[in-house]
């Protein structure tokens, strides 16, 4: 039943001894619950083949928390860990409240289509004498030429994804798996991001991104064919990495953007170094935002319709050997820097079958020198095996661990 507070002089006088929830309770007048609609009340199903979080639309807001294990912690402790930490995820996806929380950050809150997904990088395998079962696709990524990577936000033992579309329904989500983190694992690092409220724009569209374009068009589509055989590891695994079946590779890059000198460019400049407008994400080559882009396009001047080094000419699966991912991104924004420029960029979070056929041929490419590169820095990375879903009573990684 929802709890309606009265505020007011004649209510403080009413407190009663028997501390904030006591005085709380006294305070309350209890109402037939209202049901919810709208953003509230949409939930995803936390059990299933895969984990939720990959193919469901990201979310209004989003945490992506690395953990550490603590010195001395084992696989018997991460298994439990595990158990706890998939038994509360499955309570808030549902819009229970877990037990034992008391702390009312959610409180009168739906789901709000809360996810939490869970990964291990690859110094779990070692800390855990699991090292015989590590996957290869867990291999560090390449150095790209580009990157400016700050090796204490980057990696980590232990990967969570939160995406829900209210912000104190993630944080309820955060605070409570880093209280139940307890003595087993310790924060490593942690980011923040923000994608557009769902309900915001006229009709349900594609989102933008900080730089001001749409963004995410062109991502494979649980409806496709072979979209399963590109983004999850095949039900049929043998051999170390069998308890991948139905999981994905995660690559997170926090993706800084050079704001003041991208939005010193034309507006004419901007869309060539993508290959898209930027008022509808229709391609150079003309149609509409899902018109396919046609890459030998040629103008009446003889130029190429897509630039030799527009982004989406340089990314497409068409320019490298069919490689795919699914991007599943967040914006973030952590102030400004000593002279002046937005923390600002892409908590970029690609999806893949494995990462070899999916992040690092494009990233390669991409790095050799596509138009938009140049106005970004790769500033943090992490590479984590993210197990397929489980059944009611299991936890996420129980193949690995048990
Ligand atoms: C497409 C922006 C980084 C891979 C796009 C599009 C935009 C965009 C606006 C066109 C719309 C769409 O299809 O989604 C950005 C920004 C980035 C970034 C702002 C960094 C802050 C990356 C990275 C990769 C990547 C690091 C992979 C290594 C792709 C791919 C496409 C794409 C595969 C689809 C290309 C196609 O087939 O048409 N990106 N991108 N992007 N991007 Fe990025």
């Amino acid at each position: 039943r929802r709890l309606l507070c009265t505020a007011g002089a004649a209510g403080a006088a009413g407190l009663v001894a028997g501390g904030a929830a006591g005085a709380f309770a006294a305070e309350t007048v209890r109402k037939d619950p209202a049901p919810l609609d709208g953003v509230g009340s949409a939930s995803r199903p936390f059990h299933g083949e895969h984990q939720a979080g990959i193919a469901d639309p990201a979310q209004a807001c989003g945490h992506l928390i690395a953990f550490d294990l603590a010195p001395g912690a084992d696989r018997k402790a991460a298994a439990a860990l595990l158990r706890r930490w998939s038994d509360t995820a499955a309570d808030l996806m549902a819009g229970k409240t877990p037990k034992g929380d008391d702390s009312g950050v959610a409180l009168d809150a739906g789901p709000s289509s809360l996810t939490v997904t869970f990964g291990f990088g690859r110094t779990f395998f070692d800390r855990t004498d699991l090292t015989a079962k590590r996957p290869e696709a867990l291999e560090p990524l390449p150095d790209f030429t580009a990157d400016a990577l700050d090796s204490k936000r980057s990696n980590g033992d232990l990967w969570v994804q939160i995406g829900a579309d209210d912000a104190l329904v993630a944080f309820h989500a955060l605070r409570l798996l880093q209280q139940q983190a307890g003595s087993t694992a310790r924060l490593r690092w942690q980011m923040n991001g923000f994608n557009r409220t769902p309900g915001a724009t006229a009709q349900p569209m594609t989102g933008r991104n900080l730089m001001g374009q749409i963004d995410g068009t062109n991502n494979p589509k649980p409806s496709e064919a072979g979209f399963a055989a590109k983004i999850y590891v095949p039900q049929d695994r043998s051999g170390a990495d069998e308890w991948m079946a139905g999981g994905s590779y995660a690559v997170v890059r926090r993706i800084r953007m050079l704001l003041d000198s991208w939005d010193h460019l034309s507006l004419e400049r901007q869309e060539k170094v993508v290959g898209r407008r930027k008022s509808d994400g229709a391609p150079l080559s003309g149609g509409t935002e899902t018109t396919r882009p046609d890459l030998n396009k040629v103008q009446p001047d003889g130029s190429l319709a897509i630039a030799g080094d527009a982004h989406i000419r340089v990314a497409s699966p068409a320019s490298n050997r069919g490689a795919t991912m699914l991007r599943r991104a967040f914006s973030y924004h952590d102030g400004f820097l000593d002279d002046g420029a937005p923390d600002a960029g892409l908590l970029f979070v690609a999806w893949q079958a494995d990462p070899m056929k999916g992040f690092v041929p494009v990233q390669r490419k991409l790095d050799r020198g596509d138009g938009l590169s140049r106005f970004l820095r790769h500033e943090a990375s992490g590479l984590f095996a993210v197990p397929g879903g489980c059944e009611p009573g299991e936890y996420v990684g129980q193949r690995l661990l048990e």
